[in-house]
């Protein structure tokens, strides 16, 4: 009987698409995946980890000391730690976490039948497998759809990340930027169409700096949002400085690349974006928002943002509130700053505003968010949105939910008020907006 994986991801996107790609190196290595953890009791767990902020790894720290317990019952269960703690601690994490078999950096997943035949035979020992790579794609794999509904799907286009923003740590635990080639993800996105799917999002950690000879990603978006119109495109992360006229000229041409663009502002305050190593400033920033709005003005903005940074005066957190007030994004990832070791900012900058400081400001961005999304929300009531159908609401199995092209969720009956055709997920289906709260829309079918 072949042994079985059980795989938790934990941290961005691009790590759920990471573990569908060890997921089929792993079967087609013969394993076996798992999709629960009880009561199937696999052979090993592997954990896909984030180390982007400290409070980040305590929660898996957390978590490889409660599987501890089920060792003890199950004393075939081995753990081994794959993504970007692996990446960063390397052997000293295995030195802590005794239990703890091997761990595989982001570049050496192919190795990964290896390492588990090593520490199956090898009782006892632990192996690290953390080289990087400057030209590993995984190109050639086709992921395992792990976290897929059968309707939406991740397609990695380019990895690693050499922008070296102050904070940060992916460019020391993914190595330097690569492409993949883009033939592959559009044979990649077809395939998917055809089995069903209806949505793609093309990701990276930063997807506008893509490039192949004679491809940039307004070209691959172009190509890929040609496969049909049937088939909504969607993309993450944009770094601002790369936001080109040129690709809101393709999505403005293709109605199925999603209106939705996730632009990470990180600080309003040009200051603090000179010091975080950002490239951009305000001025340059709200004028790429503009231009979004002149292309798309459909088109939903959201941002990510750190509170707290270095020096951060209560000048600069004003500037960011006021940018917030500007810009009005739709959906906003809000973090206190978190000192990552390694980083430039470890090195030349000090941590230097307490941590009630860093949380209060937080807050503050918290609750403007909070009401500019209600206010953006309530505008949308009476709308009609075209909705990809999901599946059922988490909260009432009355309910179906489904996303619009602003990626917005909508929830709604099955069926029309006024009667007719219930509606199925992996469909398209028209809602009208009758309410809403500051997360989602609520609404009817039409
Ligand atoms: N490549 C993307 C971001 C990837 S990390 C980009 O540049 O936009 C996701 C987010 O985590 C970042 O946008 C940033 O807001 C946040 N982040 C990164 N390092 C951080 C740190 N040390 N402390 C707090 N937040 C951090
Ligand atoms: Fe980190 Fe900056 Fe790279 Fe984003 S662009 S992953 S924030 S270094
Ligand atoms: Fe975390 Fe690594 Fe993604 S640090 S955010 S899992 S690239």
């Amino acid at each position: 009987m072949s042994e079985k994986i059980y795989i938790e991801t934990y941290g961005c996107q691009m790590n759920f698409a990471d573990s569908e790609v060890v997921g089929a190196i792993l079967e087609g290595a013969g394993y076996t995946l798992c999709a629960s953890l009880e009561p199937e009791t696999p052979d090993f767990v592997l954990i896909n980890t984030c180390a982007i902020r400290d409070n980040a790894e305590q929660r898996i720290r957390h978590r490889v000391r409660e599987l501890r317990a089920m060792q003890g019952r199950h004393k075939n269960l081995r753990i081994g730690i794959l993504g970007c703690m692996a990446e960063r601690l390397q052997n000293r994490l295995m030195a802590e976490e005794d239990n703890v078999s091997f761990v595989c950096g982001p570049d050496a997943y192919r190795r990964l039948p290896d390492l588990l035949q090593q520490v199956r035979s090898e009782a006892g020992s632990q192996r690290a497998e953390v080289e990087l790579s400057t030209t590993e794609t995984y190109a050639d794999i086709e992921p395992v759809r792990l976290a897929s509904n059968g309707i939406s799907a991740y397609i990695s286009i380019m990895r690693g990340c050499q922008n070296y923003c102050a904070y940060c740590v992916v460019p020391y635990t993914r190595g330097r930027e690569r492409s993949r080639d883009p033939q592959t993800i559009v044979d990649e996105a077809r395939t998917l169409f055809n089995r069903g799917y209806r949505e793609v999002t093309l990701l990276g950690q930063n997807v506008n700096s893509y490039s192949w000879p004679d491809t940039g990603f307004p070209e691959l978006m172009d190509r890929v949002a040609s496969i049909d119109p049937a088939l909504r495109v969607r993309f993450a992360t944009s770094h601002p400085k790369d936001l080109s006229d040129e690709l809101l000229q393709v999505m403005a041409a293709h109605p199925n690349i999603c209106r939705c663009i996730h632009l990470p502002v990180q600080s309003g305050s040009n200051r603090m974006l000179k010091l975080m190593n950002r490239k951009y400033t305000v001025e340059w920033y709200l004028d790429r928002v503009d231009a979004i709005r002149r292309y798309l003005p459909d088109c939903s903005i959201t941002t990510d943002v750190i509170a707290g940074f270095s020096t951060e005066t209560e000048e600069d957190h004003l500037a960011t509130l006021d940018l917030f007030r500007r810009v009005r994004y739709d959906y906003a990832y809000m973090f206190k700053y978190s000192l990552r070791e390694g980083t430039y900012a470890s090195r030349h900058m000090a941590d230097d505003i307490p941590d009630e400081e860093k949380t209060r400001r937080l807050n503050e961005i918290i609750t403007l968010q909070g009401q500019i999304a209600l206010e953006n929300n309530r505008t949308e009531i009476g709308r009609e949105y075209e909705v990809l159908v999901e599946g059922e609401s988490h909260r009432s199995k009355e309910r179906l939910f489904g996303r619009n092209s602003q990626n917005k969720v909508l929830v709604f009956d099955r069926i029309p008020a006024a009667g007719g055709p219930e509606a199925q997920p992996g469909t398209y289906r028209t809602v009208r907006v009758t309410d809403c709260t500051a997360a989602t829309l609520l609404g009817e079918l039409v």
